[in-house]
């Protein structure tokens, strides 16, 4: 939408959270709070967005940057006007409109911005306010309304008597002005009052002198107008974000079996037909096909999760790809980097790190897969390890399709065994195996007859069994 800009207040500490980080980069589903405001900015349909920054501002920028905004800086905290009026400064000549949101506001939805729009137009006034009505009210500044309906004005709760901190219908601090009231009124405010700060709700006394109203619109959605202050209200802000979160995805074609025990945060993408089984965490910039199934206890970051893939209970996934199909866990753990190929099986107790697994390929129990490149179809035997390391550098290992690795092999990188080759099992490879191959790397076996009953026949009397006579040992019957 051209000519509106939005204007982000994000400079306080936020004494009440008890932290060395400013309140509004507290994350909540993944996300800092400051994020969420200018995220449901963009999503109304506003470009241009002038954060205004003041304690712990570097904690911030990374979301500034995010949305392509500007940075105005408020030094101290002199109050919401003050604030707004540092904005200000900041704005393209072309803006004229400007919606306010506050920074630690972070469940307003673009929908309810689009309305502050549309209605302060359509009444031809100079600001239109959200409220919302709360059971408990307290710490909000209060919406007082003349007999008509009309906005009379905005008291903060430290400035209220009585009378007026029983009113419930509270101001959220998100607001749509006209630019040119903005410049005109906010020059006018005092700091008279109980916490000697501009307060950006007093524009409202500035709108009646000017003969000009502020029209409220009430939130259907009470939790809507909260903003956070303190931990506490941090952690009912996740709860609530993240019901929304899932009840979006419900109606988008997920399965979530208990949504009460399903954490996924804000910018997860998951398909249709795909079941999120109880107790599991999809996190970060994960995205999720369709028919793809998590069972619980699962833990996935950064990861991208290709349709049909089943991720079986317990593993834990960090920026890795799995692909069509494929199978992963129990209890597997996909490090950074991990690319498991179509309709692969990466089985319990198997991690894989800085690796690509092809198509069809198999590790279904103890290995460790680093810095490998594993061709199609190729198993990799139980308790199967790429020696990677040698304490200074990694090496890489490549295994071409089709091979067929024996169980309890070292892999000792560098080292590359061609297609169709096997390993037999227990071997220790250094050195590199030619196509087709037959490599094995063991002591010859050695079988010393009745060594146990000559020797040690206390052992075999401890078992149960009969030690054999010394005319069966000798060969006879
Ligand atoms: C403000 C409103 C109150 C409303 C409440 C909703 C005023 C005077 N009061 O009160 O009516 O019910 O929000 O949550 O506007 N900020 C700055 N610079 C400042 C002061 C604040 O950037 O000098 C930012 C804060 O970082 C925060 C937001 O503005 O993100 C709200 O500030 P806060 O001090 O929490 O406002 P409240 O006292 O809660
Ligand atoms: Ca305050």
């Amino acid at each position: 939408m051209k000519g509106i800009s939005a204007i982000i207040l994000a400079a306080g500490q936020g004494k009440r959270m008890k932290s060395a980080l400013p309140k509004v980069a507290h994350p909540v589903l993944g996300k800092p709070l400051v994020w969420h405001a200018a995220a449901a900015a963009r999503a109304a349909g506003i470009k241009d967005m002038v954060f205004v920054l003041g304690f712990g501002r570097d904690k911030i920028l990374p979301t500034v940057e995010e949305f392509g905004g500007r940075v105005a800086i408020q030094e101290s905290q002199f109050g919401t006007g003050d604030a707004v009026r540092c904005g200000l400064a900041e704005l393209p000549a072309g803006a004229k409109e400007v919606v306010v949101l506050c920074g630690d506001a972070p469940q307003i939805r673009p929908a309810t911005i689009r309305a502050l729009l549309a209605v302060r137009r359509r009444k031809g006034a100079v600001a239109s306010v959200l409220t919302g009505v709360l059971d408990d009210p307290g710490g909000y500044g209060r919406i007082v309304r003349h007999a008509d309906g009309t906005v009379a004005r905005i008291v903060e709760e430290k400035d209220a008597d009585e009378a007026t901190r029983k009113l419930r219908e509270v101001n959220s601090g998100t607001y749509a002005f006209d630019r040119a009231f903005l410049e005109r009124g906010l020059p006018r405010l005092s700091d008279v009052n109980a916490q000697r700060e501009f307060y950006l709700t007093d524009l409202v006394l500035e709108a009646l002198a000017q003969g000009k109203r502020v029209v409220p619109i009430v939130s259907g959605d009470p939790d809507e107008v909260r903003g956070i202050n303190s931990r506490r209200e941090l952690a009912e802000a996740t709860r609530i974000l993240r019901k929304r979160k899932l009840e979006a995805l419900m109606d988008s074609g997920v399965t979530i079996v208990d949504p009460d025990r399903t954490y996924v945060e804000t910018e997860v993408r998951i398909g249709p037909d795909s079941v999120l089984e109880p107790g599991i965490m999809l996190t970060g910039s994960t995205r999720v096909g369709r028919g793809v199934r998590i069972q619980t206890g699962c833990v996935v970051q950064d990861c991208v999760i290709e349709d049909g893939v089943q991720l079986k209970p317990y593993s834990v996934l960090a920026s890795s790809r799995v692909r069509k199909n494929a199978i992963v866990g129990p209890f597997s753990h996909l490090r950074p980097l991990a690319d498991i190929g179509e309709e692969a099986h990466i089985g319990n107790f198997v991690e894989v790190k800085k690796s690509r697994i092809g198509k069809g390929s198999k590790a279904n129990h103890l290995a460790y897969l680093g810095d490998a490149t594993v061709g199609k179809k190729v198993n990799v035997g139980a308790g199967t390890i790429t020696c990677n390391y040698d304490g200074i550098s990694k090496y890489p290992t490549v295994l071409g399709d089709g091979v067929f690795v024996g169980s309890d092999t070292m892999l000792v990188a560098p080292v590359t065994v061609g297609k169709g080759a096997l390993i037999g099992a227990g071997s220790t490879i250094t050195r590199d195996v030619p196509p087709y191959a037959l490599a094995l790397e063991r002591a010859e076996q050695r079988v010393l007859e009745y060594w146990v009953a000559r020797k040690k026949p206390e052992l075999l009397r401890k078992s149960g069994l009969t030690v054999p006579s010394a005319r069966k040992m000798k060969g006879g019957k």
